[in-house]
């Protein structure tokens, strides 16, 4: 034994701890710094789990640890269904806050004034606001208010709304109210993140809808193999746990180096606390990991139509597609139909069971779920 029992596992399957177990991401952060720094908000898209939300957290724990450029806040918009939600989401994170700073003292006060109810998450203890609304009007009104207290703070301040596409489904018409108040708050930078990049872009880029000025687009991509390589080497002989370069470049494409099936894979095997990982090793882990996912992979096909089961399958096979409507590939996995089994697309796309990947030539297709589709793979 090597003595690294005692030690956290390093790699994180949720969320930000702290630089050291984070991979790259420089050029990223240094952007979305630069965005704010000249006044620019940023739209910041990826699929699911490439890690958005990790790259906000590392970018606020940089200007923490620096010269504090801005103060920081972070809003998940994920539950929201409407404007109401929102305030909330956005009060939530305001009294979540450190007290004992100055902003924090000031956020207190301004929350005072407005009298919501204060409570405490019974798991957590978090504190949470809620307010009480007697008409329409009454919500901008205290949205704009919350708006205007923060852009009135002495430092610039960033806000993330992550999850942002959630906005389109809103009664209300969000955006619209938001780009009314946005103009006018020069204190105040945007993150506007979200997985749905049609639907993002959408958002801000289309004639059809209200288009935000000054934003940036930015797509995050994979992390570089070269980097992960490295990042994954060295937390392993972190821990003296030695590793050889066929066992990562295993890692890397097994993963499709989609960052959290990256991670929870090494996460699974540091956990076997082994002296040295080769090959074997690493697909060892890789059945277990399928294993431990199994009960839910067969919900799937409970929810699903056989056309649609059908289509992952042949989709997981073939591992990525790029003529999806061809003849070819329907008809070697017996789809019939171009039809239904452009519907069928369309809908595992909604449901985010599939992942069409657009580039310069033509758009990739492939299950959405890395082990899902090993899984999917091996046992049909
Ligand atoms: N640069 C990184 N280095 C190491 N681990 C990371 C990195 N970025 C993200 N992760 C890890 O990858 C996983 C997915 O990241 P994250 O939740 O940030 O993705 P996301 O793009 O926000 O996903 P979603 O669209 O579902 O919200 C998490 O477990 C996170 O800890
Ligand atoms: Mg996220």
């Amino acid at each position: 034994m090597s003595g690294k029992k005692d030690k956290y596992n390093p790699f994180l399957v949720k969320g930000f701890d702290k630089d050291i177990l984070f991979c790259d991401r420089e050029k990223e952060t240094e952007q979305l710094l630069n965005n704010a720094l000249n006044g620019k908000d940023t739209i910041l898209v990826s699929p699911r789990k490439y890690g958005k939300t990790g790259l906000i957290f590392h970018l606020f724990d940089y200007i923490e640890r620096t010269n504090k450029d801005f103060e920081t806040i972070y809003v998940d918009l994920l539950y929201t269904r409407s404007l109401a939600d929102f305030i909330k989401a956005l009060g939530d994170a305001l009294v979540k806050l450190p007290e004992h700073t100055s902003f924090g003292q000031r956020i207190a006060q301004f929350f005072k004034q407005l009298r919501p109810i204060l409570s405490f998450d019974s798991l957590t203890g978090d504190p949470q606001v809620s307010f009480t609304y007697q008409t329409e009007a009454d919500k901008e009104n205290t949205l704009a208010g919350i708006l205007e207290f923060i852009n009135n703070q002495p430092k610039p301040v960033l806000i993330a709304l992550d999850e942002f596409q959630q906005v389109a489904e809103y009664p209300e018409r969000m955006e619209a109210m938001l780009r009314g108040h946005i103009q006018n708050l020069h204190n105040l930078h945007f993150i506007f993140s979200g997985s749905r990049q049609a639907l993002m872009t959408e958002m801000f880029m289309s004639p059809k809808r209200p288009i935000f000025s000054q934003t940036s687009l930015m797509t995050l991509d994979k992390i570089p193999a070269d980097k992960y390589s490295a990042f994954i080497k060295r937390l392993f002989i972190e821990s003296n746990i030695s590793i050889t370069d066929e066992a990562l470049t295993y890692i890397l494409e097994w993963t499709r180096r989609h960052t959290f099936y990256t991670q929870s894979l090494c996460n699974k095997l540091y956990s076997f606390n082994p002296e040295t990982i080769d090959i074997e090793v690493v697909k060892k882990a890789c059945v277990d990991v399928l294993e431990q996912s199994e009960s839910a992979f067969m919900q799937y096909r409970e929810l699903l139509t056989s056309i649609q089961w059908k289509m992952l399958i042949a989709i997981a096979k073939e591992g990525e597609v790029t003529q999806i409507n061809s003849g070819g590939f329907l008809q070697k996995y017996g789809i019939s139909g171009t039809t239904s089994s452009r519907r069928t697309i369309k809908t595992l796309i909604e449901k985010e069971l599939v992942l069409a990947l657009p580039n310069k030539k033509q758009t990739v297709y492939q299950v959405y779920d890395v082990f899902f589709s090993h899984w999917l793979a091996r046992e049909f």
